[in-house]
């Protein structure tokens, strides 16, 4: 059987190019030529290879093998994953060595030995792979990195008891890895503080990595998680590292854990005991380590619900149990709050006049707050948008008539106001019909952000940009 690879030969000289490729492709799957260097840029340019083999020198009586050191440097400083074997003539052993200084990978001597060249051209493509894969981790890596530095500037405020006692807990559970389990509802923090336990760990120089198990359909759960490699299933192009391997080193935040399928949860529960994974269509378990931190809005009542959670998933989970209550209940914090998101942005949007009168600060600290800190954070972000004033008042954060009413309630009596004269029959106005869907959706999952966006057929970041736009 032949061996699944790309291999680009590059010599001058005709006969070498046909005898190279009559024997390599009853071994490879794809083999391709190339007579004058100077095209190696272009290849290199419109597809990867997993080995080249470069002849030292070309054109007729050279033999310094400058030419060779050359085009290897120029391969790798466009590729710095290419594996280059060098062919060398008549046993230029230290031009070869000068090569592989220079970072080639092997060499091959002319006249050559076929069987000497399938081998080592076997190696050399599957050292080329694997090149491939740690460099697309260290990669996937990177963003991932990149996105959690993103939010490192975020504070978690507030001096309630309650916050209070949140905090001491992350100071003392962060160093250590235990794992811990966020409760709390929609809004309330719960990511932050995953962030925070990550930010003051051992392991914050490593990746945070967050997976939304309420947006990962079931069957690409396990692809996603442990990997797949390439043939296992249709569409299965590319292998693929799965997120608990490329998280290895570092933290896993699984988020929306209350919505794991009873199934999906004795798989994760089995790879979270073993600490390893076994990509699909893979027969190696590969180990991993990792933090685990989850997080729900699901209760606790819920949770101890051994017919929508396994409680043996459970004890593993919330070795501690970081309590997040409602802003409602931590009404001491929304002032601090109110102020830093009105600081932020004022900032953000150049709006530095922008300040927040007595009276509406009033009202949004009494106001209940159903959709917890995003929401607080999101009716201040309109009112600097959207004020024609300096001074913020209540009518400004849309809290009038609300304050006393469920966010439920509030969108029932919107969904159900009488349309409106102009519009006669049917009301074909996008926007309308968006916002009064996204509505429905919401009301039917009872706010549960997760259901209500999978229903939609959006992101939950989709969603949340939409409750925005519509004030909800
Ligand atoms: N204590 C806090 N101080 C400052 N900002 C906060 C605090 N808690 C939450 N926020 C802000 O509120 C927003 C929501 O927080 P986060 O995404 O962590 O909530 P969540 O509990 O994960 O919500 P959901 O359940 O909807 O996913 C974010 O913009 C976050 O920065
Ligand atoms: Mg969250």
């Amino acid at each position: 059987m032949k061996q699944e690879g790309t291999i680009l030969i590059v010599d001058d000289d005709q006969d070498i190019l046909i005898a190279g490729k009559l024997l390599l492709k009853r071994h490879f799957s794809n083999v391709l030529t190339c007579s004058q260097p100077e095209n190696i840029p272009q290849l290199l340019s419109e597809q990867t290879f997993d080995a080249i083999l470069l002849d030292m020198n070309f054109g007729p009586g050279e033999s310094s093998g400058k030419q060779g050191y050359l085009w290897l440097e120029k391969i790798i400083n466009i590729d710095p994953q290419a594996v280059v074997i060098m062919i060398t003539a008549h046993g230029g052993i230290h031009v070869a060595v000068k090569a592989m200084k220079l970072g080639a990978s092997d060499f091959i001597a002319k006249p050559w030995q076929n069987e000497k060249v399938v081998a080592t051209l076997s190696s050399a493509v599957k050292l080329g792979k694997s090149r491939r894969e740690a460099s697309e981790l260290k990669k996937t890596n990177k963003v991932l990195a990149q996105v959690s530095a993103s939010h490192n500037g975020q504070q978690l405020l507030g001096h309630s008891p309650a916050m209070a006692t949140v905090l001491s807990l992350i100071e003392r559970c962060a160093p250590t890895d235990a794992n811990v389990l966020i409760l709390g509802e929609n809004g309330t923090g719960k990511e932050l503080v995953a962030r925070e336990l990550h930010a003051q760990s051992l392991r914050s120089d490593n990746v945070f990595m967050s997976i939304d198990l309420g947006a990962i359909s079931e069957s690409l759960f396990e692809s996603e998680l442990f990997g797949h490699q390439k043939g296992a299933f249709t569409g299965a192009r590319e292998n693929r590292v799965g997120r608990l391997k490329a998280a290895s080193g570092g933290t896993l935040f699984l988020d929306e854990i209350g919505n794991l399928p009873l199934h999906l949860q004795a798989k994760l529960l089995t790879v979270l005991e073993q600490r390893t994974v076994t990509p699909l269509g893979s027969n190696s378990a590969i180990p991993f380590d990792v933090r685990v931190i989850t997080a729900t809005n699901i209760s606790k009542q819920d949770l101890a619900d051994k017919a929508k959670f396994r409680q043996d998933l459970l004890f593993r989970l919330n070795t501690v149990e970081i309590n997040l209550p409602p802003l409602r209940e931590r009404s001491a914090d929304i002032e601090t709050l109110a102020n830093h998101y009105t600081q932020f942005y004022r900032h953000k949007y150049g709006k530095h006049e922008k300040s927040i009168s007595t009276q509406a600060l009033e009202a949004i600290v009494k106001y209940s707050w159903p959709g917890n800190i995003r929401a607080l954070r999101h009716a201040i972000e309109r009112a600097i948008i959207l004020s024609q004033h300096p001074l913020l008042e209540p009518i400004d954060f849309q809290l009038d008539g609300y304050s006393n009413q469920s966010i439920e309630e509030v969108i029932y009596k919107q969904a159900n106001k009488p349309v409106s004269n102009e519009i006669e029959n049917t009301d074909l106005n996008l926007e309308r019909l968006e916002k009064g869907t996204v509505e429905q959706a919401l009301k039917k999952h009872h706010f549960n952000i997760s259901h209500a966006a999978k229903d939609l057929g959006l992101t939950r970041a989709a969603l949340y940009r939409r409750m925005e736009k519509y004030g909800f």
